[in-house]
């Protein structure tokens, strides 16, 4: 079976062809029941609250003619690394909400919930992402469309001053690597957890002679800081804005809390606040949203794509 595209990218085919109409598998429905609907960004009439981008899969639909095949989405999975971090949890568990499938790389040491024991659309790989080599990843990476960091070095002396010291800008590089090598036919999606401090060289994000000053101590004195921005800077250089087979978002959350449920929280193409004299919160429930939205629905992910979006909670 081919690999599914985007939704609606139906190469060679004219935007306004019937072919361009896609099936939503409503959930609603006892029966497997294809509506047809103009656009793949567009919400099913029978279940508006779901996306339809959570229940495309790849099949054939035998009630078109034979040669037309039906792209529904409904098997698209996502590999998560720093999948058992606070942050990572958070994402997982909305994917999955979200109808996605998930594979996680997790060290072999780590903590997994016991709920991802038992979920047929979790797939679990045991290996430290620092070991993986890049044939390895290419091979993990090989039935995914998309690819989500939430990577960090633990607060601890060992995890901030240890090796590996490039722990997130390696992983990065690696995965890259490993998706050019796989060339997949349809542009891959990368997240990748970053923070706001870490300025988006692409915009005038000017901070003041002072903090510029504090920053560059930060950035030599705490590895983990120039570690976030060459992993920042692998997509946002190396990869750039038109590579044919990778598309990412940088994702810069303020200080993280915990929070249990999902609030309002704003987007902004930079921060708004100084994140050394003004932070702002961002929960890690809220991070999680943003990063399975973003995978999932495809009008948000055009709007961010190539960009380094700052996410804030909103302020009740
Ligand atoms: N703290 C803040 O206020 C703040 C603000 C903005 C951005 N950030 C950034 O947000 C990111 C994630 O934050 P978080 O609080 O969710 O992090 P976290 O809970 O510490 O999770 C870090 C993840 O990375 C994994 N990891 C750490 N060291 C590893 C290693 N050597 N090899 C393989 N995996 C390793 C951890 O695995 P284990 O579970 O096995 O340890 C875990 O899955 C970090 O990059 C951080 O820089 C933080």
């Amino acid at each position: 079976m081919p690999v599914p595209p985007q939704a609606g990218t139906r190469r060679g085919v004219p935007e306004d062809s019937a072919l361009n109409y896609i099936p939503c598998f409503s959930m609603h429905l006892p029966t497997v029941f294809v509506v047809f609907l103009r656009r793949p960004g567009n919400r099913c009439s029978l279940c508006p609250e779901y996306p339809i981008l959570s229940y495309l899969a790849l099949l054939d639909c035998k009630l078109l003619k034979n040669h037309i095949q039906i792209y529904l989405i409904d098997n698209m999975t996502t590999l998560v690394v720093g999948a058992t971090g606070a942050t990572g949890k958070q994402l997982v568990e909305q994917l999955l909400n979200m109808g996605q499938k998930v594979k996680v790389i997790v060290r072999p040491t780590a903590k997994i919930p016991d709920t991802w024991k038992i979920n047929d659309r979790i797939s679990i790989i045991k290996a430290s992402v620092s070991e993986i080599s890049e044939s390895g990843m290419t091979n993990y990476l090989k039935d995914c469309q998309s690819v989500a960091s939430c990577l960090g070095h633990n607060i601890s002396l060992k995890g901030v001053f240890g090796k590996p010291r490039k722990l997130v800008t390696d992983a990065v590089r690696l995965v890259c690597n490993a998706v050019e090598k796989n060339s997949p036919e349809n542009p891959f999606k990368f997240v990748l957890m970053n923070t706001t401090a870490n300025r988006n060289r692409d915009l005038p994000e000017s901070i003041s002679i002072g903090q510029k000053l504090v920053m560059g101590l930060i950035r030599l004195l705490i590895p983990p800081q120039s570690d976030n921005e060459k992993a920042a800077d692998i997509l946002r250089v190396n990869i750039g804005q038109n590579n044919k087979f990778i598309q990412w978002v940088v994702v810069r959350p303020d200080t993280l809390i915990n929070e249990d449920i999902v609030s309002g929280y704003e987007i902004h193409a930079s921060p708004t606040r100084s994140a050394l004299s003004n932070p702002g919160k961002t929960s890690r429930i809220n991070v999680g949203n943003f990063m399975s939205r973003l995978i999932v629905e495809n009008d948000l992910w055009n709007k961010w794509k190539g960009k380094m979006p700052v996410i804030y909670n909103k302020i009740s």
